[in-house]
């Protein structure tokens, strides 16, 4: 049976954390949906648009990718919608831990079926949040080492128009 799950996010931007447990994800299901959070209280510095064309283009190269969409719904909700009863989240420490098994919880309260798989993240890349790499780029830090190339480009030319025009 074709297993499909899938993984959720904010990604603004999707960073090289990201990729990490998407390709590792790639390799344990048969199908991955990458289901971008509109996640307006989080002030996304790119629209829902921008991030999935974004993460469609870091993601080219990776079989198995089903599709990139974007939801403004409980993540239960769509889980159903997209017929998958599995969600990948990546874990970087104990304190994301703590925020994930709530989630979980919830995402199980609402739709019974749906398990939560956990990766822990690479040691290498466990540190880069999407948060800290727009900081560093919008005080002129380097943060191509984080970022696939067209991310980062389009990173620097969002801030550049962001606090230089
Ligand atoms: N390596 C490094 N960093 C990583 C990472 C990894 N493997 N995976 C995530 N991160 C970072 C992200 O960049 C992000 O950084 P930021 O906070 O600085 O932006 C942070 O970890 C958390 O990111 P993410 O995994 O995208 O979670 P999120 O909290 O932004 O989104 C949703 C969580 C979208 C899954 C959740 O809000 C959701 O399900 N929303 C829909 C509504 C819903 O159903 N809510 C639950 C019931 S109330």
């Amino acid at each position: 049976m074709n297993k499909t799950a899938i993984y959720p996010g904010t990604f603004d931007p999707i960073t090289y954390g990201h990729l990490d447990i998407i390709i590792r994800a790639t390799k344990i299901f048969d199908n991955i949906i990458i289901a971008i959070s509109k996640n307006k209280e989080k002030k996304p510095i790119f629209n829902l648009k921008e991030r999935i064309q974004l993460t469609k283009k870091a993601t080219l190269h990776i079989k198995n990718i089903k599709k990139v969409l974007g939801f403004n719904d409980l993540l239960a909700n769509l889980a159903k919608t997209e017929k998958s009863n599995i969600l990948i989240r990546g874990v970087r420490t104990i304190f994301d831990f703590d925020y994930e098994i709530k989630l979980a919880e919830i995402n199980k309260q609402i739709y019974p079926e749906l398990d939560s798989i956990f990766l822990l993240s690479s040691k290498e890349v466990s540190f880069i949040s999407s948060s800290f790499v727009k900081e560093i780029a919008k005080y002129n830090g380097n943060v191509k080492p984080y970022l696939p190339k067209e991310v980062y480009t389009a990173l620097l030319k969002k801030l550049h128009k962001k606090y230089l025009s």
